[in-house]
């Protein structure tokens, strides 16, 4: 037996009101169709994975190119039924096919494979999976021959239902299994005649049935699973699950979550036993964290690796970025990428790090920005520090040695080196390098005028 099995994804999604495609929008931090494709994968190789795409088809195409999956063109999305006629010459060589779809995403391996098994099982020319969630408005309803039976007589469409239909369950997920040769002896006698005019999967039951062929369906165990993701609040429902599946994950692995409904976290990311994540943090992509480390509200952390016992404080960015173990970051923050903190450094409020590697144990507390630059360990950067590393064309680099002591409210000039245990007078502008242990003073020197303001207020009070 061979199985191929095909992913609808070409779609308009007009429901949606979005300029991108419907497959394209994210949950849980991955496209819909990437979701589909990872658990149609568990199933069968790349190989024989079809995607019809049709609607912004090579934008669709770039985003899951690398899974090795194949494409169908459908050229002009003319409904369901039509998507699997034109991924007809891709799989005739097949014996059968699951038919999923680009906007159900949280299908698991494991129902695919028993939508197979049972379809096997029943000697079935077509095999439906279906659900019954709490509310099955606007999705198609499954008419079985007996309420008991595994038979379906046909799929009505939300539309098409009468009155007397309206109390019918059980839902369509839209995905089937079906026996490639009576599904193509019959797609061709689909119809348009219904309220979009298109070309509708769902009355290939209806139409097996009256050929005389076995249909059947098989209720979903958990019908969360099959949700449809047809407009934004659809989506962010199902975003919503997946995220809290990922952050019970993690509790179960020893990650205390506070409010865990209000975190937006990928399932990408790692974090460590005994770290405490506070309400309204987000964690995203490929990012890791340590054990014992404290992320406190409001901070969003994106692609980065955090050792252990790291505590970042309300409120900061931390993107690309490595921060060694037993750091303290923020409260705001603002850690770019390429910014390599080293074990137990300090970076305070309002300071900016970009392709910075901060020593160990060294400190910028306030108000600085640092880019560009290679810092020592021990090194003290006083408050208002900034590294001018843009001349308005190039970038330049800073370097600074071990122990260095940088006065507050510096500027220092790049390109510029600045020696190992050398001070920097607070105030200063730096422009040439400082040798190791100088002191360099880059400022005006301050001229005192005695009982100056006492002579001023006698002025002012004679006239
Ligand atoms: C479909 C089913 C409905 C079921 C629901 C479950 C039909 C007619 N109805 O409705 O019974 O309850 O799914 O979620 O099938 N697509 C194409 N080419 C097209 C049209 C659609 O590839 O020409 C793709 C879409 O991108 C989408 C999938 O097929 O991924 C389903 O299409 P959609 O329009 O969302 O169908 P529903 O109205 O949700
Ligand atoms: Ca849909």
């Amino acid at each position: 037996m061979k199985l191929a099995i095909v992913i609808m994804a070409g779609g308009k999604g007009t429901r949606l009101k979005s300029k991108r495609a419907k497959v394209l929008h994210e949950i849980g931090g991955k496209p819909l169709l990437r979701h589909v494709i990872d658990s149609a994968h568990q199933i069968v190789p790349p190989s024989d994975i079809y995607v019809v795409v049709g609607h912004q088809a090579a934008n669709v195409e770039a985003a899951v190119k690398d899974t090795g999956v194949r494409f169908v063109q459908q050229e002009e999305q003319r409904g369901t039924g039509h998507a699997i006629q034109t991924a007809q010459r891709a799989v005739e060589e097949y014996d059968q096919l699951l038919v999923l779809s680009g906007d159900v995403p949280l299908l698991k391996p494991e129902t695919i494979a028993q939508l197979r098994d049972f379809h096997i099982e029943q000697q079935a020319a077509m095999t439906i999976l279906t659900a019954a969630p709490q509310d099955p408005t606007g999705y198609g309803r499954v008419l079985r021959k007996k309420p008991d039976s595994p038979e379906v007589k046909a799929i009505i469409e939300q539309k098409a239902l009468t009155p007397e239909q309206q109390s019918l369950q059980e839902i369509n997920s839209g995905i089937y299994a079906f026996e490639n040769e009576p599904l193509f002896a019959h797609i061709g006698a689909l119809k348009t005649d219904n309220a979009h005019g298109e070309y509708y999967l769902t009355d290939m039951a209806a139409l097996l049935v009256s050929a005389g062929e076995r249909v059947v369906a098989i209720e979903a165990a958990n019908p969360v699973e099959v949700l449809g993701a047809n407009t934004i609040a659809e989506m962010m429902e199902l975003d919503r699950e997946l995220r809290l599946d990922t952050a019970r994950g993690l509790m179960a692995k020893g990650v205390t979550i506070l409010r865990p409904e209000t975190t937006v976290i990928d399932s990408t990311v790692e974090v460590g036993p005994d770290t405490i994540i506070e309400p309204f943090v987000q964690l995203l992509g490929e990012t890791k964290i340590g054990e014992d480390c404290r992320i406190r509200s409001y901070s969003v952390i994106e692609n980065s690796n955090l050792g252990d016992g790291v505590l970042v404080r309300v409120a900061c960015v931390i993107g690309g970025a490595s921060i060694g173990a037993g750091s303290l970051i923020g409260p705001f923050a603002h850690i770019r990428p390429e910014s390599d903190i080293r074990e137990g450094a300090h970076v305070g409020n309002f300071v900016e790090t970009k392709k910075v590697k901060l020593g160990k144990g060294s400190k910028a507390n306030h108000l600085t920005y640092l880019g560009d630059a290679d810092i020592g360990t021990g090194v003290n950067i006083g408050a208002g520090t900034i590294t001018c590393n843009y001349d308005g064309v190039d970038k330049h680099r800073t370097l600074i040695g071990d122990g260095v002591f940088v006065g507050s409210n510096s500027t220092l000039v790049a390109p510029i080196t600045v020696g190992e245990g050398s001070y920097i007078a607070a105030g200063s502008s730096i422009t040439e390098d400082v040798p190791p242990n100088a002191l360099a003073l880059g400022r005006a020197r301050q001229a005192t005028k005695p009982d100056w303001a006492k002579t001023r207020r006698a002025r002012i009070s004679k006239t």
